[in-house]
């Protein structure tokens, strides 16, 4: 993260002058709970020690100036004529924010902002909240605009939804900005209540591994499942009017309701409910201390992804169906939004090298991918840096 954070001050010093504010924002994992965000269940990640840093200074001149330095493209507009959608797709990103906090109020004047990522894009690590996220805080701190977290992850939110089109719910950018060195996340996405527990699995250690698969069909897909899970509610609001969300909703209403609702939209509900549980089943035994049923809920959760709510695709099962039979290893699932990204895996410490080593080498003979693995830990929500 150091050297990160070096070349991303070193890259403004060269372009511009000396950042007058510098932040890290982390990217999250998820230990359990896909897709329940936006039905407004319960889900449970982490921020990482991996993510986006941005450096920033105000100015007075007439255009606004953003460097990625890992796409090495340079952005040029005047935020205070009307924002429009950019052909760089990072910029989105980062505009939305902007946009948002314009509307929201805030007087901005034009700036130099350079910022640099160590979490590859689409790997499910969400480097979209990590930037968003540091944007707004980065702009917050700069502008002294005075915004609390709270609103600033949902300003992340909005941004993606209105400014990039994806309907995303609320997890990624509530982990990254609200997120705590070494403990795990338990947020109940309806209430907004959340609360903290230590992530300590004994004997074993969580291993990310990058199928470097990146599906286009990833936001697409998502807005559909997002769609269909309305639907369902929509349907079953007419025998129960109490409905608001999937989250009000259990087996045996969505069982009464099992005729009103096509094949499809049954199997998407009936995937929330259970990972739902899921969510509860996995905070239960981490805190008996019973790694087992932890790994067997990740296994379980898999499953459930691939069949019942179709978001995995082949590379992923593939990484998967190896993990199971390697040594040491207590369960694995694909993380994140789907379609490719990593995999999460719940793996003996004394096992990792030659788990690592086996997966790489199977991985890359069944599907001719390189594999990468990541030893991430899990580190505090965003915030500032010296610069
Ligand atoms: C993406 C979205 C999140 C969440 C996950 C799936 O990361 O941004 O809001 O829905 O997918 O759990």
């Amino acid at each position: 993260m150091s050297e990160l954070i070096h070349q991303v001050n070193t890259t403004f010093k060269t372009r511009f002058s000396d950042p007058q504010v510098s932040v890290f924002s982390p990217g999250r994992l998820n230990f359990i709970g896909e897709h329940t965000d936006y039905n407004l269940g319960f889900v449970l990640p982490a921020a990482i020690d991996k993510g986006i840093a941005v450096a920033i200074g105000a100015h007075s001149e007439a255009k606004t100036r953003i460097y990625s330095v890992d796409m090495d493209e340079l952005l040029e507009v005047d935020i205070n004529q009307p924002l429009e959608k950019s052909d760089f797709g990072w910029a989105n990103y980062v505009l939305g924010v902007v946009d948002q906090l314009q509307k929201a109020g805030s007087q901005l004047t034009n700036f130099n902002c350079v910022f640099g990522g160590d979490i590859p894009i689409g790997s499910g690590l969400s480097s979209s909240a990590a930037l968003e996220n540091g944007i707004g805080f980065a702009l917050n701190e700069l502008f002294g605009l005075g915004f609390d977290r709270m609103k600033l992850l949902h300003l992340s939110q909005l941004a993606e939804h209105e400014f990039v089109g994806v309907k995303c719910g609320i997890m990624d950018q509530f982990s990254s900005m609200m997120g705590k060195k070494d403990q795990a996340m338990k947020l109940d996405c309806r209430s907004l209540d959340y609360g903290f527990y230590p992530v300590d699995f004994g004997e074993y250690q969580i291993v990310l591994l990058n199928s470097n698969v990146e599906h286009n069909l990833a936001s697409s897909e998502y807005n559909v499942r997002r769609a269909q899970c309305e639907e369902g509610v929509r349907v079953m609001q007419q025998k129960f009017q109490e409905i608001k969300s999937l989250r009000d909703v259990d087996m045996s209403m969505l069982n009464t309701c099992k005729d009103d609702l096509s094949e499809v939209v049954y199997r998407r509900c009936k995937y929330i409910i259970e990972e739902n549980q899921r969510v509860n089943a996995f905070v239960s035994a981490l805190e008996e201390k019973d790694f087992t049923s932890c790994g067997k809920i990740l296994f379980t959760a898999h499953e459930a992804m691939r069949t019942a709510y179709e978001i995995t695709c082949p590379e992923i099962d593939t990484l998967v169906d190896l993990a199971k039979q390697q040594p040491g290893i207590l369960g694995s699932r694909m993380m994140g939004g789907g379609f490719g990204g990593c995999t999460l895996n719940l793996v003996h410490k004394t096992n990792i090298d030659p788990f690592i080593d086996e997966m790489r080498k199977g991985y890359k003979a069944k599907t001719g991918i390189e594999l990468s693995p990541y030893r991430i830990s899990v580190g505090d929500g965003v915030h500032r840096i010296s610069s």
